[in-house]
Formats: C-alpha cells, sequence, structure tokens
C-alpha cells in the first residue's frame, strides 16, 4: 500500500515548504533523504577518485561506484554490469547511441523512425545525424488525442529503416507507447531499438532482457536521484562495435603517440572523471524506490490521477489532452487547456498558489504544432503527493476559470 503522507516524511523539501504542493515530477523529482544523506555521507567520509588510486580510500570509492552499476543492472533486468553506462542523463545516452551508433553505419537514402510524440531529447540527435548523412527522419504520426497511429507504424517500416527511437511514456500526454510489440514489430525487419525510458522507470517494471530492447536510457533525476547522472543500457552486440564518443583518460587500454586503443564497454564510453557522487546517489534513490512495489505504485497514481480528473471534469471550459478514459492505462500526467486563459498563465497563477505545474510545450513542440496548441498546462504526480493536494489544486483552478470566465 502507498501511504503518500508518509512517504512525504522522507522528502526534506516538504518539511521545509510545508505549503508547497509539488506536481511538476515529469520534469524532475523530489530528493529523499536517504538520497541527500547519502551523497552528504559519501562526500565527508569515502570521497577519492576512482580507478585510479590504489590507497584504501579510492580502492572504497570504486568499490561503491562500481556496485552500483550492478544495482542498476537489476534494476532494470540487464544481463550484466557491463551493459550499463553511466551517462549524465537521457539526452547524453541517446547523443551516444545517435552518433557513435548510428552514425558510422548510416548511409545516404536510409530512414529513422521515430514518433511525433518525442521528447526534443530523442528528436534533434537522430535529425542531426540523417541530415549529415544524407538519410530521412521519418515519423510516425500521433491522433488528435496525442496517441500513437499503430495503423501507420507499419507501414513506416521498411528495409531502409535504420533505427527506430520511442519515448516509452510521453511527458507531454502520458500516452503509454506499446513498446513490446513495436520492438517485436522493428525486430522483423532487423531494426535496432532504442526506448526512452525517463518517465517510465520511476513507475514502470523495466525489464530490458524481457522487452528485448537495443537500447534504453533514463535520468536520475526523475527517479529521486540527482541530476547530471543517468544511464544508457546497450546489448552487448552493439556496445562492442561503438567506438567511443568522447576521448581522454579513464577509457584506454593503451596509449602511444601513433595510436590509441581502448578499454571494452561500458569504461570506453565513460571518459575523464565523471559524475562519481552521482552514482552514489543514484545507488540510494533505487534503494529508495526499490522498498515499493511498482504495482502499488501505478495503481496509487492510476487513482490519483483519475481522481484528479474526475474533479478537472466539473470545470467549465478545462479540456484535458490525451486519454481521460479510466480503462486505458497512462502515465502519471494530465496536460490540460483552460478556455481563455494561456498556459503560462494557469502555471503562473497556481505558482502564486504555491502549486508547482509545468506550462509550455514540453519539449515536445513539433507535438504542440501538429495538435495546433500553445501548449499545455500540465501536472505530473508522484508517491508522495495526496488526495488533499489535489483537492487544492482543483479549488485553484476553479478559482482561475472563474476569474476568467
Ligand atoms: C520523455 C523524456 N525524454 C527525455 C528527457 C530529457 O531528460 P534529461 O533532461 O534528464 O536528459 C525528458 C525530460 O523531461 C523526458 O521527459
Amino acid at each position: 500500500m502507498i501511504d503518500p503522507t508518509e512517504i512525504r516524511k522522507s522528502f526534506p523539501i516538504f518539511a521545509n515548504n510545508p505549503d508547497l504542493i509539488y506536481f511538476d515530477n515529469a520534469a524532475t523529482t523530489q530528493k529523499p533523504d536517504i538520497v541527500v544523506d547519502g551523497i552528504c555521507d559519501f562526500y565527508k567520509n569515502d570521497y577519492s577518485n576512482i580507478h585510479r588510486g590504489i590507497y584504501d580510500l579510492a580502492a572504497i570509492t570504486t568499490q561503491k561506484y562500481e556496485a552500483v552499476r550492478d544495482k542498476v543492472a537489476t534494476f532494470i533486468g540487464a544481463p550484466s554490469r557491463e551493459n550499463i553506462v553511466y551517462t549524465s542523463g537521457t539526452t547524453a545516452g541517446i547523443n551516444l547511441v545517435a552518433f557513435a551508433f548510428l552514425a558510422p553505419r548510416l548511409q545516404a537514402g536510409d530512414e529513422v523512425l521515430i514518433t511525433a510524440m518525442e521528447h526534443h531529447a530523442n528528436l534533434i540527435p537522430w535529425q542531426i545525424v540523417c541530415q549529415s548523412k544524407g538519410a530521412t527522419l521519418k515519423t510516425i504520426p500521433v491522433n488528435e488525442d496525442g496517441s500513437l497511429r499503430r495503423d501507420s507504424f507499419r507501414s513506416l517500416l521498411n528495409n531502409k529503416t535504420k533505427m527506430l527511437a520511442i519515448v516509452h511514456i510521453s511527458n507531454a500526454t502520458g500516452y503509454i507507447n506499446p513498446i513490446k510489440d513495436m520492438i517485436n514489430l522493428a525486430h522483423e525487419f532487423k531494426v535496432p531499438v532504442l526506448v526512452d525510458g525517463a518517465q517510465s522507470v520511476a513507475h514502470y517494471e523495466i525489464d530490458v532482457n524481457a522487452l528485448d530492447v537495443d537500447f534504453f536510457v533514463f535520468s536520475g533525476h526523475k527517479v529521486f536521484g540527482p541530476t547530471g547522472i543517468g544511464i544508457l543500457y546497450g546489448k552487448s552486440e552493439h556496445l562492442s562495435r561503438m567506438e567511443p564518443l568522447n576521448y581522454g583518460g579513464s577509457i584506454i587500454k593503451d596509449v602511444r603517440f601513433e595510436k590509441t586503443t581502448f578499454l571494452e564497454p561500458p569504461h570506453r564510453f565513460e571518459a575523464g572523471t565523471t559524475n562519481i557522487a552521482g552514482v552514489i546517489g543514484l545507488g540510494y534513490a533505487i534503494d529508495f524506490i526499490n522498498q515499493f512495489d511498482k504495482l502499488k505504485i501505478q495503481q496509487y497514481l492510476k487513482y490519483l490521477r483519475n481522481y484528479c480528473i474526475s474533479n478537472m471534469q466539473e470545470i467549465k471550459g478545462l479540456r484535458i489532452l490525451g486519454s481521460i478514459d479510466d480503462k486505458n492505462e497512462n502515465g502519471a500526467i494530465i496536460s490540460f487547456l483552460l478556455d481563455k486563459v494561456h498556459p503560462h498563465d494557469v502555471a503562473t497563477i497556481l505558482g502564486v498558489e504555491k502549486i508547482a505545474v509545468r506550462a509550455g510545450n514540453h519539449c515536445t513542440q513539433p507535438l504542440m504544432d501538429f495538435l495546433e496548441l500553445p501548449g499545455t498546462s500540465r501536472a505530473s504526480f508522484s508517491i508522495y503527493n495526496t488526495p488533499y493536494e489535489v483537492d487544492q489544486f482543483v479549488r485553484a483552478l476553479e478559482s482561475i476559470q472563474q476569474f476568467f470566465k
């Protein structure tokens, strides 16, 4: 059972900001004590650089840093720690795959397939790689409610397709892509698949092995961890055929003025001093989330979303983007528009009431253009949000609607 009131007690931000209603969890999550204290403790007691020193402290830091790799592998069902690359976040993971995996293999006339709902992070790297190689970036269209046009997907796959990159859960609408079916179909055409799991890892059980996904990326800061740390999972057959993207120390086997040879994955992708404290913090974040059953998390967030939607539906002139059907599974996100009020004004007024929501195009400008929207306001939930907060939020929306009607 998820008890948000109890869970809140682990998050110092709420004790320090008792009036805060934080509904911007799709942008980033708040940090529990175990993560904040864990990082602090690391800097106070164990800190040194990794993979270099031979003194005790360096050995302890290296061991802790590498132990998180095992933890992450287990967390997402990866076959081995060797499949886990530390990055600075989802964006960096996608760039690594686009430039170190795809670019050397892409030729003029090839195609790369994404959906029309992608975050810019899962669009621009592919666009740039395609432009540099004379390849074409194709998009699987969406319906008016932001859901995937599944019928179009099949017809866009062909033997020119060299990569499929799809978001698991849309950060703009909360729509959940049928990633398993999409991976299976793409593989029939021998197309490797990258899944952007930025919005899904915190709430859904991820098993990259069962999904048979080629690459999976996520950010630590959206799973209660620190900023500046993320994960790229890659199948061994792909990682072993990729050259480094960044060059420098920590990734080498042998360096001569004439030639350098590199370590095996994942270390060959982690040049320079990495975000050591970020890795340690991510380890604590995984410990935190592992206390909860992901199915219970989903059930609770579904209840909270449905409760919020049923109250929002009472507000005249309020439109919710995406599925409001209880039967359809959806991420813990409500993207909405209030008649006659710009989404930024909604967010600004809510902000005055200490209610944090995001407004704008949510880094999905092409999706908003297709839907002919200036953007939306977005409330996104986490396990520390309560029905009481939803009541406050809906009451504030009612006041805004009354004021502008
Ligand atoms: C679906 C999705 N993909 C990618 C990103 C980019 O994540 P980051 O900024 O942590 O690299 C985000 C962040 O909002 C996202 O929601």
